[in-house]
């Protein structure tokens, strides 16, 4: 969904530059098109905008060149009319007055689009975006502050925003709203940044004020407003120091924020542990008083749900893993005050989970928030939240994150299991020390999976096949080659593949295998030579050791030994996603940048 990135410099310089490398660090965000409106030292408002990336259109429109210090910007994912230029942020009302850029959908703009070309407006877009500076210059004109112009307008909004808006009638400020839709605010002694996203403005701050749902105002040199739509008493918000460091949020050297990510994990999940056991609190008694333990997420954060699942049933805890979509139709008869929600998400902001934690609320049921976001709407509907240590997660690809989520939960699968005799001592000590066998993994198979991208960048098709704990590897690995490779990848479980998919396996067809040496193992070894049979190309991920499942391979990557377990995912997905990478890079693609994608899903 969407970036939006402003800036108010406090030196009156030229805001245009830093916008443009707010939108730059903020286009994992959405990137269709992208514009700029800037406000200059006569007041009136000029706005630049395209179809394109961010980095392109900075050289073709030349945003650099743009005179003002006080501006907006906007790279687009459309939700809302087709990608053009016109239909690309900010958008202007008839007067040419205000300019305003918009994360969400606004789900009632339909009707006030026509009330207000009822009015004499003139709309030029196809934007739900438009109808909110149309709707404020209306307001405008009976009342005396464009503050209490927005705030009526806000009134009559249905469905989500995050909006930065400009205007020649107070050319001296940036006005802001947020309800669904992320919005920060970053404060430097140079500048007062407002973005969708802490990583758009971290290189030159980390103070920060988390906005929330219904947080109104404005900002100018020498003041932050916040005034919030639904509780009076909010006369502003706090100032926070975010961990995160300029250099999380860079590169590192490394050609993709994908590699780097993949390259970080063993210090992401130390560090999540880690934080992990300073947040684990009365969890566990919330596991114990539940009746019923619905993990409820998407995508990625779905598969590492998945793992949950899994391991907390190795520990008798009953618990059942639900796409955050289906969740009302799937589940939403039986919840009640009894029953713990585990809300699984990396940004904290994806509205289809949101919805789903909103609905069992609304049913009495406790809510536990495992994020990567501190202070993201997941974390103010929770009862309780464990932040992860992963850092920012630049590449649209979840990596780092999935693992974070899975050591988080094993962590608190082990804490449970520990409380109720069993010995799990080993494992804890293995999970709060795995960086170094997660280091050998990345070490051993980045080679091999530069080797096999040769072979699978010429496919269009692959099965992932798992058991028991190695399902929800086989899933995320899945994924990866799908979202970032454009491989049409399957996963399901192993057992099923007679029931209809090795319908499709032809000779040279690519079957990934996670194979544990646990109760699913001969199994696991039918399921292979069923496909190897029918001409599969077997590409198998095992222990290291483990030679009679080599042996039925044609591929091989390889995870330490004794991580049959639930420790397992941290170990087995650095491969698949590795291999994903460098499918991905061979085809020519970009992996930080996969298409139609965006890193934060915050629409539904
Ligand atoms: C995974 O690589 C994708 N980025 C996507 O499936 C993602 O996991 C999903 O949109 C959920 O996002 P969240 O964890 O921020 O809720
Ligand atoms: N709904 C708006 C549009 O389609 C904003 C989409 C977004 O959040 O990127 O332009």
């Amino acid at each position: 969904m969407c970036g939006i990135g402003a800036c108010l410099s406090l030196l009156n310089d030229n805001v245009a530059p830093k916008i443009v490398k707010m939108l730059m660090n903020l286009e994992y965000r959405g990137y269709d098109s992208a514009g700029i409106a800037v406000i200059d030292s006569l007041g009136k408002i000029h706005v630049k905008k395209g179809v394109g990336r961010i980095h392109n259109l900075a050289e073709t429109l030349r945003f650099n060149e743009m005179e003002g210090h006080i501006g907006i910007g906007h790279t687009r994912w459309a939700t809302h009319g087709s990608v053009t230029d016109y239909n690309a942020h900010p958008h202007i009302d008839c007067g040419n007055n205000i300019a305003v850029v918009h994360n969400g959908i606004i789900e009632n703009y339909t009707d006030i689009r026509e009330r207000l070309i009822s009015l004499g407006h003139e709309f030029k877009t196809q934007t739900d975006t438009e109808v909110i500076p149309h709707l404020v210059e209306e307001k405008y004109k009976e009342k005396k502050s464009i503050l209490e112009s927005l705030r009526e307008a806000l009134t009559e909004l249905r469905g989500a925003y995050a909006l930065v808006l400009i205007t020649s009638h107070e050319p001296d400020k940036i006005f802001f709203a947020r309800f669904f839709s992320p919005l920060v605010i970053g404060i430097s002694n140079n500048d007062i940044y407002i973005a969708s996203d802490i990583p758009a403005f971290l290189q030159w701050t980390r103070r920060v004020i988390i906005l929330q749902d219904g947080d109104y105002g404005f900002v100018s040199a020498d003041k932050i407003y916040i005034r919030n739509l639904y509780d009076p008493a909010v006369k502003g918000r706090e100032i926070i120091t975010v961990e995160w460091t300029k250099e999380m949020a860079a590169k590192g050297g490394y050609r993709h924020y994908m590699l780097k990510e993949i390259h970080e994990q063993p210090e992401s999940v130390k560090r999540t542990v880690r934080m992990a056991s300073k947040q684990i609190g009365d969890v566990i008694n919330l596991i114990e008083k539940a009746n019923y333990i619905y993990f409820v997420a998407a995508g990625t954060s779905y598969y590492a749900s998945v793992h949950g699942q899994y391991a907390f049933a190795k520990y008798g805890i009953r618990s059942r893993a639900v796409i955050a979509s289906e969740f009302l139709e799937e589940v939403g008869a039986f919840l009640d005050k009894d029953d713990l929600i585990i809300g699984v998400s990396q940004s904290g902001e994806t509205a289809d989970t949101l919805k789903a934690i909103r609905f069992a609320k609304k049913k009495g049921s406790k809510i536990l928030a495992i994020t990567n976001v501190v202070g993201s709407a997941i974390t103010r509907l929770a009862d309780r939240s464990i932040i992860m240590g992963a850092g920012p997660e630049i590449g649209v690809a979840a990596t780092k994150t999935f693992t974070s989520q899975v050591a988080t939960l094993d962590y608190i699968a082990l804490n449970w299991a520990r409380t109720h005799g069993f010995d799990v001592d080993l494992l804890i000590s293995k999970l709060l020390n795995i960086d170094k066998d997660m280091e050998w993994v990345l070490e051993v198979n980045e080679e091999k999976a530069i080797k096999l991208s040769e072979v699978l960048k010429e496919k269009n098709n692959a099965y992932y096949l798992g058991r028991g704990l190695g399902l929800s590897i086989a899933l995320e690995g899945a994924l990866k080659m799908k979202e970032i490779a454009y491989i049409h990848a399957e996963a399901y479980p192993a057992g099923e593949s007679k029931h209809g998919p090795i319908a499709l396996v032809t000779e040279g067809f690519p079957i990934f295998s996670v194979v544990l040496r646990d109760e699913t193992y001969h199994r696991m070894h039918i399921a292979i030579e069923e496909m190897s049979s029918r001409g599969g190309f077997i590409i198998s991920v095992t222990e290291k050791n483990d030679s009679d499942t080599i042996k039925l391979s044609d591929f091989n990557f390889c995870a330490p030994d004794n991580y049959s377990n639930i420790l397992a995912p941290l170990v087995y997905v650095i491969p698949l996603q590795l291999v994903a990478y460098y499918t991905a890079v061979k085809r020519g693609l970009n992996p930080d940048r996969p298409r139609n994608l965006a890193k934060s899903v915050t629409v539904e």
